[in-house]
Order: structure tokens, then sequence, then C-alpha cells
């Protein structure tokens, strides 16, 4: 029988080093599976059997005393083929534990829900996935939740930010659309001085690319939805962090039930096998697609923290360790009809929201993100109608490039 305390970041520690791959294929799992099965089957139940009423007092006993389980009770509190993902994950982010929601946003609105209560105040930076900001701004303060939104890299604002209420600091990196760098080391010094905890929604750079409890930050998140599913076929979201942090958190997420199930998590395990392969093609595109714009005159900026034109360069080409992800956003040289017209001429890149995934996609903010803002609100939000984001794929950089080039014909 299989429990989450088979599957520890400590046992695959053991047998692997610090190398992503390994431990994308094998981290944490059980040698021996259910009828020698090599993969991790998926374990389809809502619920777990006891012998008799023996075995369920000595079960119960266990619970009350905070004892580690040994085996499952109910699907809301745990499932198999969900606790090999989320081991697999905190092997992944050089984490004690994770745990695995329903999507990005249930790993993000779980976290607030659980580490900030009534009175006290979150201190988050701008340029963040908007539904978030707008949990923190529109949300919270029906539970009586302050938050103040600081400018991204401004660290003395963030400082200046923090009450003797404030439990969280949240940021991103990188960003969204404009692939900020978050010097996350100043991030978490700034925390730990201050006494509040600190967490990362790192989807973009995937533990691949960057770690960011490595570097001292105390909850990493991600919407697994994107580069740990990779295939824009599931939806999924990971907090990973010390076990002080996360075992209270699970116990949350038992009432708030934001569960993932183990469908999800069979593909999910899947899919991470690959994981460092599809980064490293991910990022070759990232790079080469954006060389390629950054010499094209029918382009006026691009936003990738590779170049070293980017802000944020300096910071990513420290920390993060083996590229720079996927997402490419760029200033077409055009007006909002001529940016249509370069979208609406892709031929290989789907338009489509999301990113992470094998097929490479195109968005444009300000119409699908900020629809309900006006012209002058969104140029006020830093979103013209000229800004597009790519989100590209694995296939060949040469045709990914063939496509944007005689779209950008167009403009
Ligand atoms: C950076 C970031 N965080 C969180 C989310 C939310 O994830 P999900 O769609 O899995 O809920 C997204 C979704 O686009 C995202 O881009």
């Amino acid at each position: 029988m299989m429990t989450t305390s088979d599957h520890t970041a400590d046992k695959s520690q053991r047998f692997f080093s610090d190398n992503r791959s390994t431990e994308a294929v094998h981290g944490a799992e059980r040698r021996l599976k259910p009828e020698r099965s090599l993969v991790e089957p998926a374990f389809y139940t809502s619920t777990y059997t006891f012998d008799n009423m023996d075995d369920v007092c000595r079960y119960q006993e266990a619970h009350i005393h905070g004892h580690v389980k040994d085996r499952y009770e109910y699907g809301r509190y745990g499932n198999p083929t969900v606790a090999a993902s989320e081991a697999r994950l905190a092997v992944l982010e050089k984490a004690e534990g994770a745990i695995q929601v329903a999507s990005g946003m249930a790993a993000i609105t779980h976290t607030f829900l659980h580490f900030l209560s009534s009175g006290s105040h979150i201190v988050m930076t701008d340029d963040c996935y908007r539904r978030t900001r707008q949990f923190c701004e529109e949300r919270l303060s029906r539970f009586d939740i302050a938050c103040t939104v600081v400018p991204f890299g401004d660290y003395a604002a963030l400082e200046a930010a923090i009450r003797p209420e404030t439990r969280l600091l949240f940021s991103e990196t990188p960003t969204n659309p404009y692939l900020r760098v978050l010097d996350v080391e100043r991030f978490a010094e700034i925390g730990r001085r201050r006494r509040v905890l600190t967490a990362i929604d790192a989807t973009f750079a995937t533990p691949v690319n960057l770690r960011p409890l490595e570097w001292g930050i105390d909850l990493v998140i991600h919407s697994a939805t994107k580069y740990l599913g990779g295939h824009n076929d599931l939806l999924a979201g990971f907090i990973a962090g010390r076990n002080e942090l996360i075992a209270p958190l699970r116990d949350t997420i038992g009432f708030l039930g934001g569960i993932s199930d183990p469908q999800t998590a069979y593909l999910l395990l899947r899919a991470m096998k690959t994981l460092s392969l599809r980064v490293e093609k991910h990022n070759r595109n990232g790079q080469q697609v954006a060389e390629f714009l950054a010499g094209h005159s029918a382009v006026e900026q691009v936003w990738y923290p590779g170049l070293p034109s980017h802000p944020g360069h300096d910071i990513a080409a420290r920390q993060m360790s083996n590229g720079f992800g996927g997402v490419v956003s760029i200033n077409v040289k055009g007006d909002r009809a001529a940016t249509f017209r370069f979208i609406d001429a892709l031929q290989l890149i789907y338009l489509s929201p999301s990113l992470g995934g094998v097929e490479s996609l195109v968005l444009h903010p300000a119409a699908m993100v900020y629809p309900d803002y006006t012209p002058d609100q969104r140029l006020e939000a830093g979103i013209p109608d000229n800004l597009v984001r790519l989100a590209l794929g694995i296939e060949d950089a040469e045709d990914l490039i063939v496509d944007l080039d005689q779209a950008l014909g167009t403009v």
C-alpha cells in the first residue's frame, strides 16, 4: 500500500543528485508499484475501506495525535496518485512537501485564505496575473483582509508597505505579460527580516529554471495547468514549502475542498517526466524567437529576460539556472487594427489564452485580459493595444519564425 509517507523528498534525495532530468522521471517514486506496474497507476476511488472498528480506532487515534497517517480515509483528505504527483513536485522544488489542488487559482486563493485572517494584511506586486490581483483587491476585503499593491521591482515601496499586521508578501517571477524578473533573494531577505512569510508564483519559471525555496522564499506556487502539465489538457495547481507550513495548509484545504483528482495527478506525473526536456526546448525557442523579433522592422519592442536589453536580464541571468522560459511579449509597430491583422495572420500559432504547453499560443492582453477597461484605463495599466504575448511551445523554432515573419508582414 502506498501512502503519503512513501513519497518524500528526503527519500529520493538519497538516490538522486541535483540532476533535474533524473528527478523529473524518478523523484520520490516508490520502486515497487502495485502488481509490479512500472508506471504509478491512477487510483480512482473516493473513499477507502477499514477492516473493522479496531482498524478505525487505531487510525483515528493516530490522526488525533498528529502522527503521520499510514493509510487513506476519504478522497478529500488524500489519494495515492495525487500524493505521488505532490512528492514529485516537492523533489523538483527541493521542498519538504507539496499540495496539489484543482487549479493555479485554487493554489493562490487557498494559500491566501489559510495564511490571512480577519484584520491581517497582504502586500503584493503589480504586473501579476490579473485574477490574483483582483482576488486580493476585490475579494479579500469581504473578510476584513487588507491588500497593498506595490510597483514591481520597487523594494523600498515593498518594505514601506509592511505593517505590524502584514502576514504575506506575494509576487510572481517572471511576470505576466512583461516578463519582469523579481530578485527573489532580496524579496526573501525582506520577508525574513520583517518576519513576514514570502510566497512566489513561479509558474512562468518552472523548477527547471528557478527554485525560489533555494533562495529563501517560504512558499512556491504554480499553475500546473501551464508548464508542469505541459500539454494544454488539464488544470491544476501546486503549493510547496516547509512541512510546518504545508501540513496546516493541507488541513485547511480539507475544509475548502479545492482538491485535485487522480486522473489529473496521473497526467501530471506523466507530464513531469518530460518537464526538463520540454522546458529546455521552450527556453531555446524563447531565446531564438526573441532574438529574431528584436531584429524585425515591424516590432517596436521585445520583452524577454534572455535579451540583454530586458530590464530584468541581469537578475534573471544570476538566478535562473537553465534559461528564461517560453513566453515572449512584443509591442507591434502599429495600432490595434495592425496588431489584430498580425494575430489573425498567424497560421501555426493558435489564438488562445494560457501558456506552457507544447503548442504555441498567442494572446492579445488588451482584448483578452482587459476587455472591460476603457482604452485610457488600459494605457494607465500599461496594456497598450499593440502588446502581444507569445507563449512558445516546443515546435521547431524555424517554423515559428517563418509563421511570425509572414504574419508580421501584414502589419
Ligand atoms: C502566473 C499565473 N498564475 C496563476 C494562474 C492561474 O492558474 P489556473 O488557470 O491554473 O487557475 C495563471 C493562469 O493563467 C498564471 O498565468
